[in-house]
């Protein structure tokens, strides 16, 4: 079995590089079997994406690497039902349902996997292909999504779904007619698969707002697209650089993508310096204590909720997290506890008394981004700690042992 062991309290120095957004590039792999050949640059190197390469290579599809850039060519491709072994692999396998509805107007698959951090329903999802004129029946736990012809429709979401918005896109691009999405979730992620989807050909307007409107075109040729700088990566570093930085560099980043972060992390009185595109941060002591609400973009997302309360351990006071979007996203708390952390948690809400002196100890990460909090209070802690089942970490964190080991992290992957 592979833990990861750190020795907490090492300065970070030195510069970080950001690589492309998972949440991005897991979207762009699916998208381009739309058309006969796209490359995608800058490709974050996860597990994630190693995964959406066996179920195209399963569909017969080709991919070739060069460096960072994936070119996918579907010519070959065959529409086979995505198995469930497939389909758990990863939340975004869901994806190639609207990437086949759209492309063969018939798609089969398994619910997806993904991280264990509430429901995640697929309802949205579903309700938009029907609104497109395909019916949905189950063969088993097995969705069957088929339809004669797609046909654009105004379809409103009663949540801004990442998810949904996407697989919406997917599946609309090649209907007839104008399709409208009110209601979009406005991550940079969308608009980063609505440029690629753009590039081949579509026609989608209202990037970066909640109305997207799609005006269905007959085919889709090929295309290109630059994956955008990974905004939570970035977000988990630099507040690994709150937490230890001594003059931290995050290279590469947008930092409007997460200027929801700075500004807590300012209202805390940490050093964070923004440039165009990267951020230098340092330690300091007697952070103040804040209040987290996590919401759709641009407000506060939830993938750096739990990063961001291993750091509110640290603040001189009472901090308080509200987790609005997914129901079970605190499994990291018990660790933090047990590492010396005073946490109550009530319902979807976090109490967290701070400071706390964090001490290094054993602990398991249930998720990626529980994962990613553990990593960052055992960087703080005092002495070694041991995190069982990284495996969920690598699935989205590219190279994150090498890259605070350059740094000056003491961390590494042990085999006992
Ligand atoms: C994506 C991200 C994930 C991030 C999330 C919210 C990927 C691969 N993952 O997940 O890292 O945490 O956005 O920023 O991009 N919902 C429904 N019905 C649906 C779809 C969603 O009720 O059909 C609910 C979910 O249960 C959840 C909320 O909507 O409470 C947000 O989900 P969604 O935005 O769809 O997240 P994902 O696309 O799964």
């Amino acid at each position: 079995m592979e833990v990861l062991k750190i020795i907490g309290g090492k300065k970070l120095s030195g510069t970080i590089e950001i690589g492309g957004a998972k949440n991005s590039a897991v979207a762009l792999v699916p998208a381009a079997i739309l058309s006969d050949r796209v490359a995608i640059k800058n490709v974050p190197n996860i597990s994630d994406i190693e995964s959406l390469e066996i179920i195209l290579n399963y569909l017969g599809a080709s991919f070739t690497k060069n460096g960072d850039e994936l070119t996918i060519e579907s010519l070959t491709m065959e529409n086979k039902p995505i198995t469930l072994e497939y389909s758990k692999m990863l939340r975004a396998s869901s994806y190639f349902m609207g990437a086949l509805l759209g492309k063969y107007k018939h798609a089969e698959m398994y619910f997806p996997g993904g991280c264990s951090i509430g429901e995640r329903p697929i309802d949205l999802h579903l309700s938009g292909f029907e609104a497109l004129g395909a019916t949905v029946t189950n063969d088993g736990d097995k969705y069957i999504i088929d339809a004669d012809k797609l046909i654009g429709a105004d379809i409103k979401l009663k949540f801004a779904s990442v998810g949904a918005t996407i697989n919406i896109l997917l599946a609309s691009v090649l209907a007839e007619g104008k399709t409208t999405i009110k209601n979009a979730a406005r991550e940079p992620e969308v608009g980063n698969v609505i440029d690629l989807l753009n590039d081949m050909g579509a026609k989608i307007s209202g990037k970066d707002s909640d109305l997207l409107v799609v005006e269905g075109v007959e085919s889709l040729s090929g295309g290109s697209v630059k994956v955008i700088p990974d905004r939570i990566e970035a977000g988990t570093y630099i507040i690994a650089g709150v937490m230890n930085g001594d003059n931290l560099k995050i290279n590469n980043v947008i930092p409007s993508h997460f200027s929801s972060l700075t500004d807590k992390l300012l209202e805390m009185g940490a050093d964070i310096k923004i440039f165009d595109d990267y951020v230098v941060t340092n330690k300091v002591d007697n952070l103040k204590p804040i209040k987290i609400v996590t919401e759709v973009y641009p407000g506060f997302p939830t993938d750096l909720q739990q990063p961001i309360t291993s750091l509110l351990t640290l603040a001189d006071g009472t901090s308080i997290v509200k987790e609005l979007i997914y129901e079970n996203r605190f499994q990291n708390v018990p660790y933090l506890i047990q590492m010396g952390a005073d946490i109550e948690v009530n319902g979807r809400e976090l109490k967290i008394n701070g400071p706390a002196k964090l001490l290094g100890c054993e602990v398991i990460t249930t998720d990626l981004r529980a994962g990613a909090a553990l990593i960052l209070a055992a960087l703080s802690a005092e002495g070694e700690t041991t995190i069982k089942e990284i495996k969920h970490v690598l699935r989205g964190y590219e190279n994150i042992i090498n890259k605070l080991t350059k740094v000056g992290g003491e961390i590494s992957l042990e085999d006992v």
